[in-house]
């Protein structure tokens, strides 16, 4: 069997952490070529310790250095480098075969980008690649010849209900639409008066998934729905209006795709992101992800109702700034960064999150996203409009 070498971009984060359980279930096929994290460096001494990467990148010199200390006492051979080059240096690198995208926020940006265009096999957690930059990033995918899987549970279970070859729109493969399915967080059924006195630990106690807090406060307003939906109308060249939210709140069926013959094929399993890992990193093959099978007896009962979008405005938001196109997804994604920051420093209100992202909304115009320093301004210029308003509240 040939051996895959794997970077993992922000290992030492949830998704970073699955990757390497899955990784060291498989010594046989897989062998970590890089690990890299932002501040976290002593979980990364402690991940160099057990899968002995080439490399390992940490974002300050200082963190670097007092790692490169530790790692020659250890009488470890890892290189360590500091800085965000370092991470498109490791994305790109020729003896990469795959690469895990699971940097947190628009950082992932570049190595990710980096990576489809070393025409790498790229599993994509990190959202706002898609939700910045999706023209331009599946434009890439294609030039380049990348391999795309999807890691977001949902859309790898679209992507598993999908035939192989889904391009081109979803009506040309008898899809009548995709049935994105949604836990609805821990306050669903919550009134709008209720959620403005929710907390921050409230917020990041998910019911059915452990994840970083910044995707867990997105899962409580819905934004991260909207975010999904936003990736899904890119990894599926699907329209807004060809995506139905299905509130499910067991979290089993993970999505569906419903078909012009009536059919609807749904993925089912736990909820454990090491399922589409594990997919991601063997497709077509399957092999075990450590995640213990389905007892449907157990489920027993699945349920599904629509989305409020009344108390979570975040999804209806997500779902205009792409119909309005252009770089309206890139100043959502901005501004729900700020705001969702600010809600977990307490300088925000829950029900706030909401309300920031639309003004910077209604602040900044839409343009074409034809390159990636227009998105980056927009970027840039709504994390502005957000600090702005958040200083004169
Ligand atoms: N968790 C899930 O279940 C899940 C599901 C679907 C999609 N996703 C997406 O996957 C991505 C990762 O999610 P997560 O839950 O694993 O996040 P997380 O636990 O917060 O981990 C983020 C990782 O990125 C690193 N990082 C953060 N800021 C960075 C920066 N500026 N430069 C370089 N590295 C940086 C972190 O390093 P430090 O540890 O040093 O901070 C950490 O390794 C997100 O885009 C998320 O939306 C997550």
């Amino acid at each position: 069997m040939t051996i895959s070498r794997v970077t993992v971009l922000g290992a030492t984060g949830s998704i970073g952490t699955s990757t390497l359980d899955v990784l060291g279930r498989h010594p046989d096929r897989y062998r970590v070529h890089a690990l890299t994290a932002h501040r976290s460096r002593e979980a990364l001494l402690a991940q160099c310790r057990r899968h002995h990467p080439a490399v390992a990148v940490l974002d300050a010199e200082e963190d670097a250095a007092w790692l490169r200390g530790q790692l020659a006492e250890a009488g470890l051979a890892t290189e360590v480098l500091a800085g965000s080059q370092a991470l498109v240096e490791v994305a790109e690198a020729p003896e990469v075969d795959c690469v895990m995208a699971a940097i947190v926020g628009a950082a992932g940006l570049l190595p990710t980008l980096a990576a489809v265009k070393a025409g790498k096999r790229v599993l994509l957690a990190n959202k706002e690649t898609l939700v910045t930059s999706g023209a331009l990033f599946m434009e890439a995918v294609a030039r380049h010849g990348a391999t795309l899987l999807p890691i977001d549970s949902e859309h790898n279970a679209i992507y598993q209900c999908l035939p192989v070859e889904h391009r081109g729109g979803l009506g040309r493969h008898g899809v009548r639409q995709l049935l994105l399915t949604a836990s609805g967080g821990p306050f669903r059924g919550w009134s709008r008066e209720a959620l403005a006195e929710v907390t921050p630990n409230q917020a990041c106690a998910h019911p059915n998934w452990s994840m970083g807090r910044k995707i867990s406060v997105d899962s409580a307003t819905l934004m991260n729905k909207g975010l999904e939906l936003i990736e899904a109308c890119w990894l599926f060249d699907a329209r807004p209006e060809q995506i139905q939210v299905v509130v499910h709140p067991q979290s089993v069926i993970h999505s569906m795709a419903a078909y012009s013959d009536g059919s609807v094929i749904a993925q089912l399993g736990n909820p454990d992101m090491r399922t589409p890992i594990a997919y991601g990193l063997a497709w077509p093959e399957r092999i075990d992800a450590g995640v213990e099978a389905l007892d449907l007896f157990q489920v027993a009962r699945l349920d599904f109702e629509p989305a409020d979008e009344a108390a979570f405005p975040c999804l209806r938001l997500a779902r205009e700034a792409m119909a309005a196109g252009g770089t309206a997804p890139a100043v959502l994604n901005a501004a729900n960064e700020v705001a969702v920051e600010a809600f977990l420093a307490g300088r925000l209100g829950f029900t706030e999150i909401g309300e920031l992202v639309a003004r910077v909304r209604d602040a900044r115009p839409v343009v074409p996203a034809k390159d990636l320093e227009t998105i980056l301004e927009a970027d840039v210029l709504a994390r502005r409009a957000a600090h702005a308003w958040l200083v004169r509240q």
